[in-house]
């Protein structure tokens, strides 16, 4: 069997850091240690060397849509699309979503893993969506939790779209079946009842502009006292998905101060742009829900992610084409959602090598390790673990460049974070023992990509 022996880099795990050699049999790794002879390798071996570079866990965007069809259309990276983007980033595992097509929850799950595994290059996960309540849902739910799904998605708002279950007493029955079968709750939090009272007043022309002022942060506040309280009562394990916002970050906390133990997402969306990109001609490109907010919403959320309160950072990567966005300009029609996995891991790099306070391993616990653990991924993913599958990103931290839309891989055409400054450059991706980008090019095999049944 073949091996890899990558030398002299610096290991990043979420508990330690050391220089040493990572050998790579096969799929896995099998031995880290100081100084790993080639020539006591009885295999064929090639030699990486890594002296001044990063070695870190493969990264997990644990929030994509990828083949999105939503709204009439389809999202512009569909599975070999956004594997490859993703590949340029370090990401070697997704989670993605699965919608509910109300008749079947486990033919849903296993149709989109199908469609998953036909196309994609890296590995996956996916999570349920839950789109209504019916008769017979608890044992959907656990043949769904039986075929490999560790969590289901519920939305607070996105009424029109068909994902809103409204009534309390239903959200509630739900979140104590996710409890009993050890399911975590992921929600969208945006009070879909305050929303609509926003939208009954106002007297505005739907500019992007406005997309804040029709979904405020004090709806995200709400959405997220509701669903806490909801696991307060039932004893679900909550995960709020992409917090946008301070007075969300505010609701977290008295959540906590009451004991709930709670997992909390952001996006480098959240973390890193703000409502100035909805002033200018192509403001459509930076629409999704919830909308971009303030700066002072930046500042909080990245001193909350550097301080332990956010646990997970993923993308939520959905991507339309610039010509998809443009079509409208309206907020109530533009598609919703931005690319971001090739963007994440340099952008989140940022944060540790402009002297915030997030560190190395803490990048790696959010990036890999902290998603690996709440989706039931680790120790197979998001570790350097003799045992672990071979999931490697070879990283130059020293490197700064700039984000543009002529060096992304996205299909969209466009990244977000066009003229944003980075540190920090992905060298190579490893997908279980495999090269799957390196030197600027893409070696992904679609269909290689393999779905990981979660414990
Ligand atoms: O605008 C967004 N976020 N689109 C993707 C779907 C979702 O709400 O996560
Ligand atoms: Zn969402
Ligand atoms: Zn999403």
């Amino acid at each position: 069997m073949s091996c890899i022996l990558i030398q002299n880099g610096l290991l990043i795990d979420t508990e330690w850091k050391r220089r040493a050699d990572i050998l790579v049999r096969g799929s896995k790794i099998v031995r880290i240690a100081p100084h790993i002879n080639p020539d006591s390798i009885p295999d064929n071996v090639t030699v990486v060397h890594a002296d001044g570079l990063l070695v870190l866990p493969g990264i997990i965007d644990a929030h994509t849509h990828y083949h999105l069809v939503s709204r009439g259309t389809v999202t512009a990276d569909s599975f070999k699309e956004g594997s490859k983007a993703a590949s340029y980033g370090g990401v070697t595992t997704v989670i993605d979503f699965a919608d509910d097509d109300k008749k079947s929850l486990v033919s849903s799950f296993k149709s989109r893993a199908d469609a998953m595994g036909a196309d994609m290059s890296i590995d996956f996960a996916i999570h349920q969506g839950v789109y209504a309540f019916r008769e017979g849902l608890y044992d959907e739910l656990k043949a769904v939790r039986d075929a490999g799904c560790r969590a289901i998605k519920l939305f607070t708002t996105y009424r029109d779209a068909g994902y809103l279950i409204e009534k309390r007493e239903e959200l509630k029955q739900i979140f104590s079946m996710c409890a009993d079968l050890g399911l975590m709750v992921c929600v969208h939090c945006e009070d879909d009842e305050f929303l609509a009272s926003i939208e009954a007043s106002y007297k505005g022309d739907y500019r992007a502009a406005d997309h804040p002022v029709l979904r405020p942060a004090h709806a995200e506040a709400l959405a997220i006292e509701k669903v806490g309280e909801l696991a307060l009562e039932t004893g679900a394990q909550l995960y709020i998905v992409h917090l946008s916002s301070k007075e969300g970050l505010e609701a977290v906390r008295r959540l906590r101060d009451r004991g709930l133990d709670l997992v909390v997402e952001t996006t480098p969306h959240y973390l890193f742009l703000n409502r100035k990109k909805l002033e200018g001609s192509d403001a459509s490109l930076y629409i999704m829900t919830p909308p971009l907010r303030d700066e002072e919403d930046n500042e909080a959320l990245q001193e909350a992610l550097c301080n332990g309160e956010i646990q997970v950072v993923a993308t939520d990567h959905c991507s339309f084409t610039r010509a998809q966005k443009l079509e409208s300009n309206d907020v109530r029609t533009i598609y919703p959602g931005i690319p971001g996995s090739e963007e994440m891991l340099p952008l989140i790099h940022n944060l540790v090598a402009n002297g915030a306070l997030l560190t190395l391993n803490e990048m790696v616990n959010v990036l890999s390790t902290g998603p690996a653990k709440y989706f039931g991924l680790y120790p197979q993913k998001g570790a350097l673990r003799e045992g672990s599958d071979a999931d490697i990103v070879v990283f130059n931290p020293d490197v700064s460049w700039t984000l543009s839309n002529d060096n992304i891989h996205s299909e969209c055409g466009y990244t977000a974070y066009d003229g944003m400054p980075v540190i920090g450059h992905v060298v190579m991706t490893y997908l279980r023992g495999r090269l799957i980008m390196g030197g600027d090019m893409y070696l992904g095999i679609p269909g290689d990509g393999r779905f990981i049944k979660v414990r």
